[in-house]
């Protein structure tokens, strides 16, 4: 056998090594090198005469709709409005998440819309994804379906007749190629395969999506080299108890990266959720501490969430902070702000903070929000049940403004809240009169407020500063 080079490959990375190390020295993985075929044995080759190819004016003509709309609006507003000819879409997420389902069902619109569309599956047979496609009612719709892993022979085939307008490869990790010699489902497998089907998206202009798995640890299991390789990368989420499933742009070339489409998954299949605040608020806990509802916004769309929060005495020495759906140090901040500039002392209390529906919130202004549901359940004082909270803490304690504002309290209003507590700064920009506005300029403040909700009071809620 000839001389092979860098013939170890970390399966987490992607790095290669002449030899076999304990660790990845790209990545610091531990046990990740294995031993895989290599590439082509490296060595004198005769260089090759390149061949001579036309360059072109950035004005050419388009030869078709560049976009094509897939059939589920949540899906296009995560795409940027439908799928680029010849782009490469990667769709990662844990299995049973529910990407198989998504992918037939937006194949089968497409399909039934006249476009040519072909799925490929590497992990099931072709009559078990005819029996999702029966049960989700999609039997009559013409997608072409098949049961392959060998890429050069998909290739082939798709060469043949009419160009698809859409392939879905499920998955990626189950294709292999004749151009490189590793076994099926190492990372230079999944390389090699990707990039011929990149190729061949390119060449033929076919939207490609390719199903990645994620390991345990929330990667895309393979090679991160293939986020690099395609156009746009999505993560479909949710949480496994819940029946949301929520699409997220990691990386997207043709579109923003800060859109969500929201789904359910029900017995029939995915469905659509067009106006997501009422789904996460359909099963707030009304009357009880701790809880406030966050006026947020995901993308160009206002998303209205409950934040969850429990403070209790600690029975240990160090306290614990546990957060799901929001950012844990964003928490820890919170808190510091809390201790340091409104006197409230939380050393002796474990806090926990939740975004209800299985949600994830990034955007600092959720930081009054989730004050507040803090505050709200140390005090053990209900919040008022139709207020919604935004603003971001800064870290002197004041309360600064956030973007989109007005289109905040229009979906407050709309999903009848009947008052919004928010930065100072915000009062200017706020016109709607269809909700009352109570602004707060400093933490304390708001600490002042919940603080007098606990206390007994005869007559009705007390009359504050509205807008
Ligand atoms: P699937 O699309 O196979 O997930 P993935 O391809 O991401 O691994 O979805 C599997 C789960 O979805 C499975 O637990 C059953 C559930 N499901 C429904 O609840 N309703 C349906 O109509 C379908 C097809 C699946
Ligand atoms: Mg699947």
């Amino acid at each position: 056998m000839s001389k092979r080079h860098l013939a170890f490959v970390c399966q987490n990375c992607g790095a290669a090594a002449s030899r076999w190390q304990g660790r990845c020295e790209a990545c610091g993985e531990w046990n990740s090198l294995t031993e895989e075929g290599g590439d082509k044995p490296v060595g004198p080759r005769k260089p090759a005469k390149g061949r001579l190819f036309k360059l072109e004016p950035l004005t050419g003509e388009a030869k078709d709709a560049p976009r094509l709309p897939s059939g589920l609006s949540e899906l296009d507003r995560v795409t940027g409005g439908g799928f680029v000819r010849g782009s490469v879409i990667l769709m990662a997420g844990d299995p049973g998440i529910g990407k198989s389902t998504l992918l037939i069902q937006a194949s089968a619109a497409l399909a039934r819309a006249g476009h040519r569309a072909v799925y490929i599956s590497g992990e099931e047979a072709a009559a078990q994804v005819r029996l999702r496609a029966e049960r989700l009612g999609l039997s009559d719709a013409p997608v072409e379906l098949a049961s392959e892993t060998s890429v050069e022979d998909i290739i082939a085939t798709l060469s043949e007749g009419k160009v698809p307008r859409l392939i879905i490869i499920d998955s990626i990790q189950t294709m292999w190629t004749d151009a490189v010699e590793s076994a099926p489902g190492t990372v230079t497998q999944v390389r090699g395969a990707a990039q011929t089907l990149i190729r061949f998206a390119k060449r033929s202009g076919a939207a490609v999506i390719l199903v990645g798995h994620v390991t345990k640890d929330g990667q895309i299991a393979g090679p991160r080299v293939v986020e690099h390789m395609v156009d746009a990368v999505l993560s479909f989420e949710g949480e496994g108890s819940h029946q949301f499933r929520i699409l997220r742009a990691v990386k997207n070339r043709f579109g923003p990266t800060d859109e969500i489409g929201v789904f359910e998954m029900t017995g029939a299949g995915l469905r659509e959720v067009s106006n997501p605040s009422e789904l996460f608020l359909s099963e707030r806990d009304l009357g009880s501490p701790g809880t406030a509802v966050f006026a947020g916004m995901e993308g160009t769309r206002p998303l209205l969430v409950e934040i969850q929060a429990l403070v209790a005495p600690t029975s240990l020495g160090t306290p614990r902070r546990a957060v799901v759906g929001w950012d844990s140090s964003r928490l820890a901040m919170v808190l510091a702000v809390l201790e340091a500039h409104c006197g409230v002392k939380l050393g002796g209390y474990d806090v926990y903070l939740n975004v209800a529906g299985g949600m994830r919130i990034n955007e600092p202004a959720a930081d009054l929000a989730a004050a507040a549901a803090l505050i709200s359940s140390l005090a053990n004082s209900p919040l008022p049940a139709d207020a919604v909270y935004f603003g971001e803490v800064s870290l002197s304690g004041a309360i600064r403004p956030v973007s989109h504002s007005p289109a905040r309290l229009k979906e407050a209003a709309k999903l009848g809240f009947a008052r919004a507590v928010m930065p100072e700064a915000a009062r200017g920009e706020a016109g709607d009169p269809a909700i009352r506005f109570m602004t707060v300029g400093q933490l304390s403040g708001l600490v002042a407020d919940i603080a007098a909700l606990g206390k007994p009071r005869p007559v009705a809620e007390p009359r504050r500063k509205d807008g």
